[in-house]
């Protein structure tokens, strides 16, 4: 029997901007002096050795640009998924330095809508992140597969750049395999949640399923 069509439902979508060369220039030359600011030992992290910033990088005059950048890509990606409220705002903003060896175990941003990472300086070696199958329940019975493809992986690995943008929803978990480089791997992640979440959205949606656009 021929299988007439096959669906493909439900998909997660990881968007991805590539920042212009000069703008991604001055985006990093900005990101880098706070960062050296912040943490003037960064290039002795030691291999194997990572380090974070605070979370509250979005607050600094010098990452207005990446914010703006961001906050644009976050108004884009609403406006596919249909939503109708676009009062978002950025609620973490940090740093992540990898020295070589290092890598970030799989994890997930809890009780924020978008998450993302901005790519700083990546290496060969150090230039992909991992995106791990958000339905957990795939995972009960793995048969032996004759061929990886994105309809039986339970794992995605996207190769990513300097001045690259990568926004995903928050929910979907993530990891970064170890720097296989002998530089540091620098970038910035952040998370968004909708401003007036707990007021407004957070409410029963049995009396409408779709939000009126707030004037404010
Ligand atoms: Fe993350």
């Amino acid at each position: 029997m021929e299988v007439s069509e096959v669906l493909s439902i439900f998909p997660t979508c990881v968007w991805k901007i590539q920042l212009t060369s000069g703008f991604r220039q001055r985006v990093n030359s900005n990101i880098l002096q706070v960062l050296n600011e912040i943490n003037p030992d960064m290039t002795e992290i030691p291999p194997g050795g990572s380090w974070q910033s605070g979370q509250d990088l979005h607050n600094r005059e010098q990452f207005v640009d990446l914010i703006s950048c961001i906050d644009s890509t976050a108004q884009t990606v609403l406006r596919f998924l249909k939503i109708g409220h676009n009062a978002i705002e950025i609620t973490g903003c940090w740093a992540n330095i990898n020295a070589s060896g290092a890598s970030h175990a799989i994890h997930s941003h809890p009780n924020n809508f978008l998450s993302g990472i901005y790519y700083v300086h990546t290496h060969p070696g150090a230039d992909s992140v991992n995106f791990h199958d958000p339905r957990p329940q795939t995972g009960i019975i793995r048969p032996p597969i004759t061929e990886l493809t994105s309809q039986n992986t339970d794992q995605v690995v996207v190769t990513v750049s300097d001045g690259m943008l990568l926004m995903f929803p928050s929910y979907l978990a993530h990891s970064v395999a170890p720097n296989e480089s002998d530089k540091l791997r620098i970038s910035i992640s952040f998370n968004m949640m909708f401003s007036l979440y707990a007021e407004r959205l957070s409410r029963p949606l049995w009396g409408s399923t779709v939000d009126t656009p707030l004037a404010e």
